[in-house]
C-alpha cells in the first residue's frame, strides 16, 4: 500500500495522480469523508474521476461524515460519496448510538457473498438444515453481535428529517464555538469546521502546555477534550456531537481553558 500525502489535511490530488500512474495495477484507493483529526473531507469527486481513469476501485471511509447525507443543508459536502465502490459509516458519531455501530455499504448484494462461506466447524450442514440458528451470515464478525438492530432503530425512530435536525444543530454549535474562539484574542482557531470538529489552542502556548491543559481538564473532571497534531503543532480538539450543547456550555469550556492557561503561565501547578 502507498500512503498519499495530505499536506493541507486532505488527500493531495497531484500526488494521488502520480501514485496511480506509477503503479501498474492500482487496485483500490481509500479516501476519507471526515478525518478523525480535523473532520476534513477529501475531494471525493476528483478522487473518483482519477480512480475511473486508472481502473482502481474506490473505498470511502465516511464513518464520521457519511450521515451528512441526511441533511439538505450539509449534504453537498459529501458530494461524490455515491461514486465509491464501498463506503463505511459509523452511527456512533453523527448517529447518536454507543459504539460499536458500524456499517459497510456495498453497491450490490453479491459483494457480500463471502459472508455465506460455510465451515463445518462453525455451522454443520445438518444443524443448518434443521433450522438451528447461528451468527454466520448475519455479521461480518462471526461471534460478535451485529450492530444492525440499533442502527435500524435509529433510522426508523428519527427518520431522515429527525437525523437532519440533530446534525444541523450539532454543526451549528461547532460553528458557534469557532466564532467564539475567533473572537477570543487569547485563543487561536485552527480553521472553520467542515463537520463538527473544532481545533484550537491558547495563543503562544507550547505543545507541552496544550497537553497539560487537556490532561488537567480531564483529571479534574471538568471537560473531555481530544487532541490533534497537525501543522506541526498540538491542538485541543472539540468534536461536538451533542445537539443540545448550549452557547453557555461553549463559553464555559473556553473559560476553563483560558483560566487554566493563566494559572500555568503564573507557575501554578495544576492538580
Ligand atoms: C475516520 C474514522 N474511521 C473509522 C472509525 C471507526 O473505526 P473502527 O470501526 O475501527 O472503530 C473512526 C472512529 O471511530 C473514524 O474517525
Amino acid at each position: 500500500p502507498l500512503v498519499v500525502p495530505a499536506p493541507t489535511g486532505v488527500m493531495d490530488l497531484p500526488a494521488l495522480r502520480e501514485a496511480l500512474t506509477r503503479s501498474r495495477h492500482p487496485l483500490l484507493v481509500t479516501a476519507t469523508a471526515g478525518t478523525t483529526d480535523t473532520g476534513r473531507i477529501d475531494p471525493l469527486t476528483d478522487i473518483a474521476d482519477l480512480c475511473t481513469t486508472h481502473g482502481a476501485e474506490l473505498h470511502i471511509d465516511a464513518a464520521y461524515g457519511g450521515p451528512l447525507l441526511f441533511s439538505p443543508t450539509h449534504r453537498h459536502k459529501v458530494h461524490g460519496l455515491d461514486r465509491a465502490d464501498s463506503v463505511t459509516l459509523d452511527l456512533h458519531k453523527l448517529g447518536w448510538q454507543p459504539a460499536s455501530a458500524g456499517i459497510l455499504a456495498v453497491p450490490h448484494r453479491h459483494h457480500l457473498d463471502p459472508l455465506h462461506h460455510r465451515a463445518s466447524y462453525l455451522n454443520a450442514e445438518d444443524d443448518t438444515e434443521a433450522g438451528l440458528p447461528d451468527l454466520l451470515g448475519r455479521s461480518l464478525r462471526t461471534t460478535r453481535r451485529p450492530d444492525t438492530l440499533k442502527i435500524a432503530v435509529t433510522l426508523r425512530a428519527l427518520g431522515r428529517s429527525g437525523l437532519a435536525d440533530l446534525i444541523d444543530r450539532t454543526l451549528a454549535a461547532a460553528h458557534h464555538l469557532a466564532d467564539l474562539i475567533d473572537e477570543t484574542p487569547t485563543l487561536d482557531l485552527y480553521d472553520r469546521p467542515t463537520i463538527s470538529t473544532v481545533l484550537f489552542r491558547p495563543t503562544g502556548a507550547d505543545d507541552t502546555t496544550v497537553a497539560t491543559i487537556r490532561r488537567t481538564l480531564l483529571t479534574r473532571g471538568r471537560a473531555v477534550l481530544g487532541r490533534a497534531h497537525t501543522g506541526n503543532r498540538l491542538w485541543l480538539k472539540a468534536t461536538l456531537l451533542n445537539p443540545h450543547t448550549t452557547p453557555q456550555d461553549l463559553h464555559t469550556l473556553l473559560d476553563l481553558v483560558d483560566r487554566l492557561t493563566n494559572d500555568l503561565a503564573e507557575g501554578k501547578t495544576p492538580r
